[in-house]
């Protein structure tokens, strides 16, 4: 997201990237990007990188703590995760994912993990899936003055329900997909991702939307992508869904260096002289 000089500043001249940078972005044309991060090495290499916003996704679940889903993730497992990303990141716009089972039942309960979110983490939003039917927590948490990316198409929370990674929106899903949309920017959301739409739906969805929509694997002509960063970089071991690119292979790289490593210790060419005092 570059600020650029008709409405003020350059991205390096921006020292926090607000709500209002993801509303200028979209009204602008300037593309919004975001990445996951769950830690603080990687948080200060994507934000001095210039990546717009940081989310700490449950899908920590799968990528730290190696569950098969994201449905056993809780909110004392994300807080530490959280706290650590937004202490690293000094320009980014920092988000904390919604853990599933804290949110749904009411909007009490919504409104207290928002609360515990943005206080133990410093945090500067959060995000949660479901579109109409978490319109009332995202209302209530907005009215706590805590601003909410929504979360709808595929919601990886709901996957038992949605038969698996299955492609939403397409067909009669398609006004499913823009009713669920209409109802979190009416509820006040300030952006909302739209997970494995086909890129049609998601055009429809976006020139419909004053707010922002977020990709993930639906396609380009939303108003920002997102990505899962083992994802993105090669370290996520087995299959990397189709709208992925990767960028890096970071796992062959470690596995390279891990196996240079065992070797030049079990040789004795590690340490060298200039590795001993
Ligand atoms: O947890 C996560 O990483 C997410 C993104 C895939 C949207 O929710």
């Amino acid at each position: 997201m570059r600020e650029e000089a008709p409405y003020g500043g350059a991205t390096q001249n921006l020292k926090r990237v607000r709500t209002r940078h993801f509303a200028n972005a979209k009204k602008n044309g300037i593309k919004i990007t975001g990445l996951t991060s769950y830690d603080q090495l990687t948080a200060r290499i994507f934000d001095e990188a210039g990546i717009d916003f940081l989310l700490v996704g449950d899908s920590a679940g799968n990528n730290v703590f190696g569950y098969e889903t994201t449905l056993p993730v809780t909110v004392d497992e994300l807080i530490p995760l959280v706290r650590a990303v937004a202490g690293a990141a000094s320009r980014a716009f920092v988000i904390a994912d919604m853990p599933f089972g804290s949110y749904e039942a009411n909007t009490r309960d919504a409104v207290h993990t928002a609360i515990r979110m943005m206080k133990e983490t410093g945090a500067h939003a959060v995000k949660l899936e479901g579109g109409i039917r978490s319109a009332d927590q995202i209302r209530h948490i907005v009215d706590a003055g805590i601003p909410v990316m929504a979360h709808i198409g595929f919601t990886p929370q709901s996957e038992h329900q949605l038969g698996g990674h299955v492609i939403q929106g397409r067909g009669a899903g398609e006004d499913q997909l823009l009713a669920d949309a209409k109802a979190v920017e009416e509820a006040g959301a300030f952006a909302v991702v739209l997970e494995m739409v086909p890129a049609d739906a998601a055009a429809k969805v976006t020139a419909a939307l004053s707010i922002p929509t977020i990709s993930v694997g639906a396609g380009p002509h939303c108003d920002g992508q997102l990505l899962v960063w083992t994802d993105w970089a090669g370290l996520t071991q087995g299959r990397i869904p189709k709208f992925v690119k990767q960028y890096a292979q970071i796992g062959q790289t470690l596995r390279d260096a891990a196996t240079a490593w065992k070797s030049d210790v079990e040789n004795g060419e590690y340490p060298g002289p200039e590795n001993s005092y």
